[in-house]
Parts: structure tokens; sequence; C-alpha cells
């Protein structure tokens, strides 16, 4: 399906969704360097001014709107997270985008912290808003370890299906690809990819100097449990790499499973699931930040595939088959 992308950062879920053989029409974001590593790697279609400056006959039509409004506001990660800071309020800009373009079907992706933030007051203003608009929402926090990415990445996804659309069900949450060894579940599916695994072929950043992005923080060491000082196990899926969702402040940047430094842009990469091939521009600083801020690419790639199956799932009655 065509795809408007709001909160388009360098591209994770957008590259997901390509994969799953949808085509990114136009996309937007105003974080420069992510906007370059976007075009490079993704496509032209990408808008930098600031969404609250486009009107919306500036955005081509689609049939599926994505956002991942900033986050900063709601992080769990972020101490001073209150029900009125004004950043939270950008997701207004993807509710009217998707008033004034009236989308099939739209994804709104955030923090889990959303879920929690005011006491569920938060969500529930933003799903009456996104329901104003026309649409039947249904939502669940996803483990992006369970969609083969080597990290236990928590993200709330809603999907949200305009009302003159009847389904006879509705394929949702996306189907895992993995499953947690520790859990008595069926055997179909692989054991979730382990951060060892995951990081294993790459050398280490001073013998590959020509690996891009493959260079890291020499940020000192600790072992004190709080984030981004925590041993990381290579045996297990790492912990959520975490980002501001702007382009401002400081990223946790995880210690290497070999726990002797930290991970390289290129390392971090992986663990979000980017392929090696994926080139991030600007400074390391801003890599570290592209990535982090980041929906990954294979969690964008099986919610790529639900959407197909929801399109899949509508009932459309035509005069020859009444
Ligand atoms: C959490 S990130 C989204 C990441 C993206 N979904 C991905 O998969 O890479 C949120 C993005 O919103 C962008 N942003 C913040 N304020 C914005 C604004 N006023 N207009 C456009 N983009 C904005 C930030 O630059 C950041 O890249």
């Amino acid at each position: 399906m065509n795809v408007i992308s709001l909160f388009s950062g360098a591209g994770g879920l957008d590259l997901g969704l390509v994969h799953a053989g949808h085509d990114i029409v136009w996309a937007n974001d105003i974080y420069e360097d992510a906007v370059e590593t976007y075009r490079k790697n993704i496509g032209d279609h990408v808008d930098v001014r600031d969404i609250v400056n486009i009107p919306s006959s500036d955005i081509p039509d689609a049939d599926v709107v994505v956002g991942g409004f900033p986050c900063q506001g709601f992080s769990v990660a972020n101490w001073a997270r209150t029900v009125g800071d004004e950043r939270n309020s950008l997701y207004r800009e993807m509710v009217r985008v998707i008033r004034d373009k009236n989308p099939k079907f739209f994804i709104a992706e955030n923090v889990k912290g959303i879920v929690s933030l005011g006491k569920g007051e938060v969500l529930n203003k933003i799903i009456e808003d996104f329901r104003g608009t026309g649409y039947r929402t249904q939502w669940k926090v996803l483990n992006s370890a369970d969609y083969g990415v080597p990290q236990k990445r928590m993200r709330f996804v809603m999907l949200g299906i305009r009302e003159d659309l009847t389904l006879n069900s509705v394929p949702f949450p996306p189907i895992s690809t993995h499953r947690d060894p520790s859990k008595n579940e069926s055997k179909s599916l692989p054991d979730w990819v382990t951060v060892g695994d995951a990081l294993a072929h790459f050398p280490e950043p001073e013998d590959a100097p020509n690996i891009p992005n493959h260079s890291y923080s020499k940020y000192k060491l600790r072992f004190n449990g709080h984030l981004g000082h925590r041993f990381i196990d290579p045996l297990k899926p790492a912990p959520t790499v975490t980002g501001r969702g702007d382009d401002k402040g400081g990223v946790v940047v995880l210690h290497h499973p070999g726990n002797h430094r930290r991970m390289s842009a290129r390392e971090l990469a992986a663990v979000q699931s980017f392929p090696d091939d994926f080139i991030f521009e600007g400074t390391r600083t801003s890599a570290y930040r592209q990535i982090a801020n980041a929906v990954p690419p294979k969690l964008g790639h099986s919610i790529g595939i639900m959407l197909n199956e929801v399109e899949r799932a509508v009932n459309y009655t035509t005069c020859e088959t009444l």
C-alpha cells in the first residue's frame, strides 16, 4: 500500500514496511542528519520541515499513515514525565494529517510508558482524538524480541481502521516470528536472537576502520545496574537501546556483550536489526541517537506484513458481488 510516514527519523519503521512490500510516498522529520540518512538509504521522498508548518495540501494521499510521534514527554526513561508536557501535543499533528488525508488505516507507535502516563489518562485522550477522526482502534505493547530483534525493546503499537471498512476479523497484533526460550511455548518458532550471536560477525573496531559507523564511545564502563551501566548477557537479547526521540541530548549506549567496551554505532544498529549496509550520516553521537530513536526494522517488517493481512481482510463489496 501507499504510506505517509510522519516522524520518520532515520527510517527504521519505513525500512521494515518497504521490505514488506509497501511504498512510502512521503516522509517527514525535522532532524537533518536523520533525514540525510533516510535519503541515502531509503529514498528522496522525505521532507525536512517542522510538521507544524506543513499544510496537509503539501502531503500526497495514501492508504496508510504511520507515525511514532516524539516520545520524550512519554518516556519511562525520562524522570520528568508529566501529563502536561507540551511535547506530547505533537501527536495532534498526526491526528490532523489522518483527518485531512483520510487513509484506510493508520499505525501509531510509541514507547511503552505512554500506557501508564497520567494513570492512563493521556492514552485515553489520544485514543479519543484518533477515534474522533472516524477510526476504530486497537493497541498492544509488543516485545521486539518476539519479531527477531536481538533486543527486548517494548513498543506500543496502535492500529486504526477507518470506520466505513468492515473486516470479518482483524489480524492484530502482528504474528510473532520468534519465541522466549525460557517459556514453555510451542517450539515451532526459533528462539529469540541473542545479542552475542547478533554481534559475533563484527571485528573489533580498531581492526576494521573501513566498516562504516563502526566506532565507539570511550565513555568509561561501570557496572552499577543502572541504565547504560549494566553487564550485558551475550546469551540473551540486549536490554532496550534508549534515545530521547529527538535530535538533542545524550544516548545511553549499551556495553558490548564482551563487556570490555561500549558498542559501536554499527553494533548498536545491529541490535536494532538494521542491516549492515544501512549507513548513518552525521557524527557518531548523531548516529547513536538516530539508531536509539528508531523502530527496529524487523518489527517494522512484521507490522508491514500485518498491514497486508488487514487489507486482505477488508470486505470490499462491489456491485458485481451484490
Ligand atoms: C521516536 S523518533 C521516530 C523514529 C522513527 N519512527 C524510526 O523508526 O526511525 C521521533 C522523531 O520525531 C522527530 N520530530 C520531533 N519533532 C518534530 C517536528 N516538529 N516535526 C517533524 N519531526 C519531528 C524527531 O526528529 C525524531 O526523529
